[in-house]
């Protein structure tokens, strides 16, 4: 099963996507981890990524392109996965095709996740990340058991660099006017589906399992 995520920084697509990538036993592929491992490690990519993160703006096409396509060619991924965070661009998402075609692979669902504006500033203000693993928590809708303390991990929590509220609404922006296009790009295709982001985690989930079944 091959599932692209999408939604508006927030809505709680990575939160769904690593539920997904559990249950259905299919890689997690979010570009924006990957930027984030590759600042972390200090690399070429990260240094480059950064720059255009820390101002809210997406990455260069170039840049992510070729690295999704590079990993959902890999031997793990013949039996799906679940993109999140990409495709963002119009561009990324006519290459993706191009690429998949020439894999002989296709996606089955693309998952619009719906949550309002006003909903997201005040979500982002509240997120927290793990300096370790990288596990995302939520000061009131996802606690960990000790406060500021990684369940998984025991590493500390910290409030992401793009998380500032200035930044969350130069993100909104961008991806009202870049990304939300691909709605009706997938809608064409015949394949999206949107659910309601504004519920509790978990029902946000159930409603995901009955759209990819059991
Ligand atoms: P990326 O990491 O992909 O950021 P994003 O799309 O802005 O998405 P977020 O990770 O911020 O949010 P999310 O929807 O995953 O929400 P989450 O589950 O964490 O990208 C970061 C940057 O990298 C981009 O700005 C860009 O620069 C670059 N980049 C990445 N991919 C790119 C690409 N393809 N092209 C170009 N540039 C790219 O949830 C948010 C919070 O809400 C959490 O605290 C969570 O616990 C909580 N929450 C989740 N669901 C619920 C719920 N139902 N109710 C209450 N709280 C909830
Ligand atoms: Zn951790």
């Amino acid at each position: 099963m091959k599932i692209i995520m999408l939604g508006a920084p927030g809505a709680g697509k990575g939160t769904q996507a690593k539920k997904i990538a559990a249950k259905y036993n299919i890689p997690h592929i979010s570009t924006g981890d990957i930027f984030r491992a590759n600042i972390k490690n200090g690399t070429e990519l990260g240094k480059q990524a950064k720059t255009y993160m820390d101002q809210g703006l997406l990455v260069p096409d170039e840049l992510v392109v070729d690295l999704v396509v590079d990993r959902v060619n890999q031997e793990d991924c013949k039996e799906g996965y679940v993109l999140d965070g990409f495709p963002r661009t119009i561009p990324q998402a006519e290459a993706l095709d191009v690429a998949l075609e020439k894999l002989g692979q296709k996606i089955d669902y693309a998952i619009d996740v719906d949550v309002p504006d006003e909903n997201i500033v005040h979500r982002m203000g509240g997120r927290r990340a793990c300096v370790g693993c990288g596990a995302t928590y939520h000061l009131e809708y996802a606690p960990t058991k000790v406060d500021g303390i990684c369940d998984t991990c025991g590493k500390e929590l910290i409030l992401r660099d793009d998380d500032k509220p200035e930044t969350v609404k130069k993100r909104l922006g961008v991806y009202h006017e870049q990304t939300q296009p691909l709605i009706d790009y997938y809608t064409k295709a015949g394949i999206l589906t949107t659910v309601d982001g504004t519920i509790d985690i978990e029902d946000v989930f159930q409603t995901i399992v009955k759209i990819l079944g059991e």
